[in-house]
Protein backbone atom coordinates (compact mmCIF):
# COMPACT_ATOMS: atom_id res chain seq x y z
CA UNK A 1 0.00 0.00 0.00
CA UNK A 2 3.25 2.01 0.98
CA UNK A 3 3.02 3.16 -2.86
CA UNK A 4 -0.28 4.27 -3.60
CA UNK A 5 -1.02 7.95 -4.98
CA UNK A 6 -2.08 10.11 -2.12
CA UNK A 7 -3.54 13.37 -2.23
CA UNK A 8 -2.45 16.31 0.36
CA UNK A 9 -3.78 19.35 0.65
CA UNK A 10 -3.38 20.05 -3.16
CA UNK A 11 -1.14 17.62 -4.28
CA UNK A 12 -0.75 13.96 -5.59
CA UNK A 13 2.14 12.34 -4.08
CA UNK A 14 2.94 8.92 -3.32
CA UNK A 15 1.26 7.80 0.46
CA UNK A 16 4.96 7.34 1.80
CA UNK A 17 6.22 10.62 1.25
CA UNK A 18 2.87 12.43 2.55
CA UNK A 19 3.45 14.67 5.47
CA UNK A 20 1.43 16.51 7.98
CA UNK A 21 2.65 19.32 11.02
CA UNK A 22 2.68 17.22 13.87
CA UNK A 23 0.94 20.49 15.30
CA UNK A 24 -2.27 19.00 13.32
CA UNK A 25 -5.16 19.13 15.07
CA UNK A 26 -5.88 15.49 13.74
CA UNK A 27 -3.20 13.89 15.51
CA UNK A 28 -3.16 16.28 18.63
CA UNK A 29 -7.03 16.00 19.57
CA UNK A 30 -8.41 14.07 17.01
CA UNK A 31 -10.40 17.21 15.65
CA UNK A 32 -11.55 15.35 12.04
CA UNK A 33 -14.18 13.40 9.88
CA UNK A 34 -13.48 11.07 7.50
CA UNK A 35 -15.08 8.29 4.60
CA UNK A 36 -14.74 5.59 3.20
CA UNK A 37 -15.67 5.65 -0.31
CA UNK A 38 -15.80 2.01 -1.81
CA UNK A 39 -15.66 1.69 -5.72
CA UNK A 40 -16.23 -0.88 -8.13
CA UNK A 41 -15.22 -0.63 -11.80
CA UNK A 42 -13.42 2.21 -10.86
CA UNK A 43 -16.09 4.38 -10.12
CA UNK A 44 -17.20 5.21 -6.48
CA UNK A 45 -20.11 3.43 -5.40
CA UNK A 46 -22.97 5.96 -3.32
CA UNK A 47 -20.92 8.86 -3.79
CA UNK A 48 -23.98 11.09 -3.23
CA UNK A 49 -24.39 9.68 0.11
CA UNK A 50 -20.86 9.87 1.08
CA UNK A 51 -20.44 13.18 0.40
CA UNK A 52 -23.91 14.14 1.84
CA UNK A 53 -22.70 12.24 5.21
CA UNK A 54 -19.21 14.44 4.53
CA UNK A 55 -21.07 17.26 4.54
CA UNK A 56 -23.24 16.96 7.80
CA UNK A 57 -19.97 16.00 9.69
CA UNK A 58 -18.27 18.74 8.81
CA UNK A 59 -21.44 21.00 9.48
CA UNK A 60 -21.57 18.59 13.23
CA UNK A 61 -17.27 19.52 14.09
CA UNK A 62 -17.66 23.51 12.93
CA UNK A 63 -16.00 22.96 9.67
CA UNK A 64 -16.37 24.39 6.35
CA UNK A 65 -16.04 22.37 3.28
CA UNK A 66 -12.86 22.87 2.23
CA UNK A 67 -13.75 21.72 -1.11
CA UNK A 68 -16.83 21.28 -3.16
CA UNK A 69 -18.29 17.97 -4.23
CA UNK A 70 -16.87 18.58 -7.77
CA UNK A 71 -13.42 19.18 -6.39
CA UNK A 72 -13.87 15.98 -4.53
CA UNK A 73 -15.24 13.59 -7.66
CA UNK A 74 -12.06 14.88 -9.72
CA UNK A 75 -9.48 13.93 -6.52
CA UNK A 76 -11.12 10.43 -6.46
CA UNK A 77 -11.19 9.71 -10.39
CA UNK A 78 -7.24 10.46 -10.39
CA UNK A 79 -6.64 8.21 -7.45
CA UNK A 80 -8.83 5.25 -8.86
CA UNK A 81 -6.55 3.66 -11.18
CA UNK A 82 -7.69 0.31 -12.59
CA UNK A 83 -11.33 -1.34 -12.27
CA UNK A 84 -10.64 -3.50 -9.22
CA UNK A 85 -12.78 -3.36 -6.25
CA UNK A 86 -11.48 -0.42 -4.13
CA UNK A 87 -12.07 1.95 -1.63
CA UNK A 88 -11.20 5.42 -0.98
CA UNK A 89 -9.81 6.55 2.61
CA UNK A 90 -10.87 10.02 3.05
CA UNK A 91 -10.51 12.61 6.08
CA UNK A 92 -10.45 16.19 6.89
CA UNK A 93 -8.93 17.81 9.82
CA UNK A 94 -9.20 21.27 11.22
CA UNK A 95 -5.38 21.24 10.42
CA UNK A 96 -2.14 22.42 12.52
CA UNK A 97 -2.65 25.74 14.22
CA UNK A 98 0.24 28.22 16.06
CA UNK A 99 0.14 26.38 19.33
CA UNK A 100 -1.57 23.42 21.07
CA UNK A 101 -4.90 25.49 22.31
CA UNK A 102 -8.63 23.24 22.74
CA UNK A 103 -10.30 26.00 21.52
CA UNK A 104 -11.24 26.13 17.82
CA UNK A 105 -8.65 28.58 15.74
CA UNK A 106 -10.47 31.09 13.97
CA UNK A 107 -9.23 30.53 10.50
CA UNK A 108 -8.86 27.18 10.32
CA UNK A 109 -6.58 26.01 7.64
CA UNK A 110 -7.75 22.10 7.04
CA UNK A 111 -5.62 19.49 6.33
CA UNK A 112 -7.21 17.15 3.61
CA UNK A 113 -6.09 13.77 2.57
CA UNK A 114 -7.50 11.23 0.53
CA UNK A 115 -6.14 7.65 -0.52
CA UNK A 116 -7.13 4.66 -2.81
CA UNK A 117 -6.36 0.91 -1.19
CA UNK A 118 -7.55 -2.42 -2.75
CA UNK A 119 -10.88 -4.46 -1.30
CA UNK A 120 -11.47 -7.98 -1.01
CA UNK A 121 -13.59 -9.36 -3.67
CA UNK A 122 -14.25 -12.15 -2.37
CA UNK A 123 -17.24 -14.04 -0.99
CA UNK A 124 -17.36 -12.61 3.03
CA UNK A 125 -16.47 -15.30 5.60
CA UNK A 126 -18.54 -15.94 8.22
CA UNK A 127 -17.83 -14.36 11.52
CA UNK A 128 -17.75 -14.69 14.76
CA UNK A 129 -18.95 -11.55 17.20
CA UNK A 130 -18.95 -10.53 20.89
CA UNK A 131 -20.97 -8.36 22.71
CA UNK A 132 -19.40 -5.35 24.71
CA UNK A 133 -21.38 -2.41 26.61
CA UNK A 134 -20.86 0.59 24.42
CA UNK A 135 -17.84 2.52 25.70
CA UNK A 136 -17.88 5.11 23.46
CA UNK A 137 -19.11 9.10 23.27
CA UNK A 138 -22.57 10.43 22.77
CA UNK A 139 -22.29 11.44 19.25
CA UNK A 140 -21.74 8.28 17.52
CA UNK A 141 -23.48 9.42 14.47
CA UNK A 142 -20.44 11.66 13.82
CA UNK A 143 -17.56 10.07 11.57
CA UNK A 144 -15.36 11.52 13.59
CA UNK A 145 -11.42 9.67 13.40
CA UNK A 146 -11.09 9.85 17.33
CA UNK A 147 -11.48 5.76 17.22
CA UNK A 148 -9.68 5.08 20.15
CA UNK A 149 -12.69 3.33 21.93
CA UNK A 150 -13.84 1.04 18.48
CA UNK A 151 -10.04 0.19 17.97
CA UNK A 152 -9.94 -1.53 21.65
CA UNK A 153 -13.65 -2.81 21.71
CA UNK A 154 -12.54 -4.89 17.81
CA UNK A 155 -9.59 -5.62 19.62
CA UNK A 156 -11.23 -7.38 22.60
CA UNK A 157 -13.06 -9.05 19.29
CA UNK A 158 -9.49 -10.27 17.96
CA UNK A 159 -8.30 -11.02 21.16
CA UNK A 160 -10.92 -13.43 21.72
CA UNK A 161 -10.76 -15.27 18.33
CA UNK A 162 -13.80 -12.91 16.90
CA UNK A 163 -13.98 -10.48 14.09
CA UNK A 164 -16.02 -7.66 15.46
CA UNK A 165 -17.39 -6.32 18.73
CA UNK A 166 -21.37 -5.81 18.72
CA UNK A 167 -22.25 -3.06 21.19
CA UNK A 168 -25.17 -2.40 23.92
CA UNK A 169 -25.94 0.65 25.65
CA UNK A 170 -28.54 0.13 28.27
CA UNK A 171 -29.73 -3.17 26.85
CA UNK A 172 -30.24 -2.30 23.34
CA UNK A 173 -27.56 -2.79 20.08
CA UNK A 174 -26.34 0.34 18.73
CA UNK A 175 -23.77 -0.76 16.01
CA UNK A 176 -20.53 -2.63 15.72
CA UNK A 177 -16.71 -1.09 16.37
CA UNK A 178 -16.98 -0.61 12.71
CA UNK A 179 -20.08 -1.96 10.59
CA UNK A 180 -23.86 -1.74 11.88
CA UNK A 181 -25.88 -4.56 12.79
CA UNK A 182 -29.02 -6.16 11.22
CA UNK A 183 -30.77 -9.31 12.92
CA UNK A 184 -33.27 -11.66 11.30
CA UNK A 185 -36.14 -12.16 13.73
CA UNK A 186 -39.39 -13.92 12.77
CA UNK A 187 -38.49 -13.73 9.03
CA UNK A 188 -38.50 -9.77 9.33
CA UNK A 189 -35.27 -7.87 9.02
CA UNK A 190 -34.72 -5.78 12.17
CA UNK A 191 -32.01 -3.22 12.75
CA UNK A 192 -31.14 -0.36 14.99
CA UNK A 193 -33.38 3.38 13.92
CA UNK A 194 -30.58 5.92 13.47
CA UNK A 195 -29.91 8.62 16.20
CA UNK A 196 -26.59 9.52 17.94
CA UNK A 197 -25.46 6.58 18.91
CA UNK A 198 -24.52 5.18 15.71
CA UNK A 199 -23.43 5.83 12.18
CA UNK A 200 -25.86 6.29 9.76
CA UNK A 201 -23.93 3.33 7.49
CA UNK A 202 -24.49 4.05 3.42
CA UNK A 203 -24.26 -0.08 3.28
CA UNK A 204 -27.01 0.13 6.11
CA UNK A 205 -29.37 2.37 4.17
CA UNK A 206 -28.49 0.13 0.79
CA UNK A 207 -29.84 -2.44 2.51
CA UNK A 208 -32.80 -1.17 3.78
CA UNK A 209 -33.71 -0.01 0.54
CA UNK A 210 -32.87 -2.99 -1.56
CA UNK A 211 -35.08 -4.85 1.50
CA UNK A 212 -37.68 -2.44 -0.01
CA UNK A 213 -37.61 -3.17 -3.45
CA UNK A 214 -37.51 -7.02 -3.31
CA UNK A 215 -40.51 -7.13 -0.69
CA UNK A 216 -38.18 -8.53 2.68
CA UNK A 217 -40.32 -7.05 5.45
CA UNK A 218 -37.85 -5.09 7.37
CA UNK A 219 -37.63 -2.65 10.55
CA UNK A 220 -35.89 0.49 11.80
CA UNK A 221 -36.00 -0.09 15.63
CA UNK A 222 -34.84 -0.58 18.81
CA UNK A 223 -32.90 -4.52 19.31
CA UNK A 224 -32.41 -5.45 22.63
CA UNK A 225 -29.46 -7.82 23.63
CA UNK A 226 -32.07 -10.84 23.98
CA UNK A 227 -33.40 -10.07 20.68
CA UNK A 228 -29.95 -10.51 19.02
CA UNK A 229 -28.69 -13.43 21.16
CA UNK A 230 -32.30 -15.03 20.14
CA UNK A 231 -32.05 -14.54 16.58
CA UNK A 232 -32.12 -16.44 13.51
CA UNK A 233 -29.37 -14.47 11.28
CA UNK A 234 -27.40 -11.76 12.73
CA UNK A 235 -24.97 -9.69 10.14
CA UNK A 236 -22.92 -6.64 9.63
CA UNK A 237 -22.73 -3.75 7.07
CA UNK A 238 -20.01 -1.95 6.18
CA UNK A 239 -18.48 0.01 2.75
CA UNK A 240 -15.53 -2.83 2.85
CA UNK A 241 -17.08 -5.94 4.06
CA UNK A 242 -20.64 -5.47 2.38
CA UNK A 243 -22.29 -8.00 4.18
CA UNK A 244 -20.75 -10.24 6.63
CA UNK A 245 -23.39 -13.37 8.04
CA UNK A 246 -22.72 -13.88 12.04
CA UNK A 247 -22.75 -17.32 12.66
CA UNK A 248 -21.41 -17.40 16.42
CA UNK A 249 -22.22 -14.73 18.99
CA UNK A 250 -20.01 -15.18 22.65
CA UNK A 251 -19.53 -18.89 21.75
CA UNK A 252 -23.55 -19.52 21.01
CA UNK A 253 -24.19 -20.40 17.77
CA UNK A 254 -26.89 -18.30 15.76
CA UNK A 255 -29.61 -19.49 14.13
CA UNK A 256 -27.99 -23.35 12.33
CA UNK A 257 -24.61 -21.91 13.11
CA UNK A 258 -24.27 -21.19 9.36
CA UNK A 259 -25.14 -18.12 7.02
CA UNK A 260 -28.45 -18.15 6.75
CA UNK A 261 -30.85 -17.94 4.00
CA UNK A 262 -32.45 -14.29 4.18
CA UNK A 263 -28.50 -13.51 4.46
CA UNK A 264 -28.26 -15.29 1.01
CA UNK A 265 -31.09 -13.80 -0.58
CA UNK A 266 -29.84 -10.64 0.71
CA UNK A 267 -26.02 -11.30 -0.42
CA UNK A 268 -27.34 -12.14 -3.90
CA UNK A 269 -29.44 -8.94 -4.62
CA UNK A 270 -26.34 -7.07 -3.14
CA UNK A 271 -24.56 -8.36 -5.79
CA UNK A 272 -27.11 -8.36 -8.13
CA UNK A 273 -27.05 -4.02 -7.59
CA UNK A 274 -23.95 -4.17 -7.74
CA UNK A 275 -23.39 -5.18 -11.42
CA UNK A 276 -26.18 -3.55 -12.49
CA UNK A 277 -23.96 0.04 -11.51
CA UNK A 278 -21.01 -1.82 -13.60
CA UNK A 279 -23.20 -2.17 -16.52
CA UNK A 280 -24.01 1.65 -16.13
CA UNK A 281 -20.24 2.74 -17.25
N1 LIG B 1 -16.45 1.99 9.05
N2 LIG B 1 -20.48 1.99 12.14
C1 LIG B 1 -19.17 2.24 12.38
C2 LIG B 1 -18.74 2.56 13.76
C3 LIG B 1 -18.25 2.20 11.31
O1 LIG B 1 -16.95 2.49 11.55
C4 LIG B 1 -18.71 1.86 10.01
C5 LIG B 1 -17.79 1.79 8.83
C6 LIG B 1 -20.08 1.61 9.81
C7 LIG B 1 -20.65 1.29 8.46
O2 LIG B 1 -20.81 2.45 7.67
P1 LIG B 1 -20.71 2.40 6.08
O3 LIG B 1 -21.70 1.40 5.60
O4 LIG B 1 -21.07 3.78 5.65
O5 LIG B 1 -19.30 2.02 5.72
C8 LIG B 1 -20.93 1.69 10.91
C9 LIG B 1 -15.50 2.17 8.00
C10 LIG B 1 -15.63 1.25 6.85
C11 LIG B 1 -14.10 2.26 8.61
O6 LIG B 1 -13.98 2.87 9.65
O7 LIG B 1 -13.15 1.75 8.01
Amino acid sequence: MSDSIAYLNGSFLPLSKARISVLDRGFLFGDGVYEVIPAYGGRPFRLDQHMERLEHNLRAIRLAPPLSPGQWEAILKELLQGSHDQAIYLQITRGAAAKRDHALPAEPCPTVLAWAFPMNDEIPQPARAITHTDIRWQWCHIKAITLLANVLLRQQALDQGCQEAILIREGEVTEGAASNVFAVIDNVLVTPAKGPHLLPGITRDLVLELAEDHGIANRERELTAEELTAADEIWLTSSTRELVPVVELDGQPIGKGRPGPVWQRMYEIFQAYKRSFHDTL
